[in-house]
């Protein structure tokens, strides 16, 4: 093993746990050895779980200590902004300025997380209201689930991780992560952090290793009572079918739609934004842009100026500041991408620009001519790619928008306010945002969407209603 090559153990309470098997992370450009982690499995996992109950039923910190210990962290996160960017940018490939406002957001999700859960409310119940009742008084309270498993993809390492153990914390409960394989080192840094602020250790326990083994020993494990996962929505199945009556909060893929009308007064402005937005995080986002319907009066503007955008990117080494667009997780996921594009041009499609590959880097493409059943189309690219497709009347435009398994985010513009109230109501996602892309998410937000997008909601208010129970408390006057 190379001398300069960290290797990360698991965190178990007090412990930390090493396997002789470890599992390699990789810088995502150079192709170059990071760190290794331990491949964990069943024993780490029961470990895990066991340390996490008996934790959570001996070792209670009030609501104010737990909110403090999320401050202080987030102030760590300040201090280290710049190395904990470094191993964003370096253990997903993202490009460095992405990777510091991942970790700015990361901060925001903590000092928000803080903030909720020092309000955690039930509500008053009238039950005197039903007849027979008057001699008693209802209320309820929300209480935390105890065990919560938290399963985090690659992506967003830092961020969606802290949607995750911040609400956790916050509302009192302890924790086992089982961070992505191919980039455990910033969610790792993050519990360092937390333990070294004061969290008890058994708070936060990190089995390293694979999805299919210590992830799949996580999901049988009878005492977790709640997981919460980003990912895909196979894995999203899995779990639901794994973990049976148990809570879940499932954040899953998407083909983000976004619609532009003809009435915009700025359609340059918005058709960059589009290309933007659809090859920010190197297009990895599940809100990434990726199906732009194109009122047809704007079409070739709107081409025109995307392709401009697209070509003004610049590409390549994600460490460098002037860096847009870097190299996706691994070559198998450019090489995917690729055939899916090729496929697509062989079907019809027509390259505006892009459609090129190099090593794990798939340059920022926008795809035109395309049809629904094509899988740049109907499935969730996740890749530096969006699709633009016309439409003559705006409801043709939101059932194309509707016409997807998907359903958590899209973003709509007009200038008209009939047809953004008129979207509003009728789009079937989680979350419609009008005069901006599907990319918009602001940390304190719900997040989270239906049909295939998954269950659930993030944003710490609403991650704190999903990870406590309410009961109901009624006091009788006899
Ligand atoms: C995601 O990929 O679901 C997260 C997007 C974001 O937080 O911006």
């Amino acid at each position: 093993m190379n001398e300069k090559v960290v290797h990360y153990p698991h965190y178990i309470g007090e412990e930390k746990l090493t396997n002789n098997e470890v599992i390699n992370v990789e810088d995502k450009f150079e192709n170059t050895p990071l760190a290794t982690i331990s491949r964990g499995s069943k024993t780490e996992i029961d470990k895990a779980v066991k340390v996490a109950k008996e934790t959570f039923e001996t070792i209670k910190l009030t609501p104010t200590e737990r909110a403090d210990l999320l401050v202080a962290a987030a102030q760590k996160f300040k201090e280290r902004k710049e190395e904990l960017a470094e191993t964003i940018a370096r253990e997903v490939g993202k490009v460095i300025n992405d990777a510091r406002g991942e970790v700015d957001r990361g901060i925001q999700t903590f000092l928000a997380a803080a903030e909720e859960g020092k309000r955690i409310t039930g509500h008053t119940v009238p039950v005197e209201g039903q007849s027979g009742n008057e001699n008693r008084m209802a209320f309820t309270i929300r209480q935390p689930v105890g065990v919560v498993a938290a399963i985090t993809p690659f992506n967003f390492p830092f961020n969606l991780t802290a949607h995750k153990l911040a609400p956790a914390l916050a509302a009192g409960n302890t924790i086992v992560l089982k961070p992505a394989e191919k980039t455990p080192l910033s969610a790792i840094k993050m519990v360092e952090i937390l333990r070294e602020v004061g969290f008890p250790a058994g708070y936060l326990n990190v089995v390293n290793g694979y999805g299919h083994e210590a992830g799949q020993h996580l999901l049988k494990h009878p005492d977790v009572n709640m997981y919460t996962f980003t990912g895909s929505p196979d894995i999203g199945r899995l779990i639901k079918s794994e973990t049976g009556i148990r809570k879940v909060t499932l954040e899953l893929g998407s083909n983000a739609p976004n619609i532009v009308h003809k009435d915009v007064e700025n359609l340059s402005e918005i058709a960059q934004s589009c290309v933007q937005k659809g090859v920010i995080h190197n297009g990895q986002a599940c809100i990434s842009v990726q199906r732009v319907y194109v009122q047809e009066e704007v079409l070739d503007a709107f081409l025109e100026e995307a392709k401009n955008a697209a070509e003004s990117l610049v590409v390549g080494d994600p460490m460098k500041d002037e860096t847009q667009v870097g190299p996706m997780i691994d070559k198998k996921s450019a090489e995917r991408i690729e055939s899916w594009v090729n496929e697509a041009v062989e079907q019809g499609a027509t390259v505006v620009s892009g459609g090129k590959r190099e090593g794990s880097i798939y340059y920022p493409t926008v795809l035109t001519d395309v049809k629904p059943e094509m899988k740049v189309v109907c499935d969730e690219v996740f890749a530096p790619v969006i699709v633009v497709v016309p439409y003559k009347e705006f409801n043709d435009a939101i059932k194309q928008a509707n016409d997807s398994r998907y359903g958590l985010q899209v973003g709509v513009f007009t200038s008209n306010i009939h047809l953004a109230m008129e979207a509003a109501k009728t789009l079937q996602f989680g979350g419609v945002i009008i005069n901006d892309v599907s990319t918009f998410r602001a940390d304190v937000m719900p997040y989270g969407g239906i049909k295939d997008s998954g269950v659930g909601k993030e944003g710490p208010k609403y991650a704190i209603e999903e990870m406590t129970d309410e009961k109901i408390i009624v006091l009788n006057n006899r």
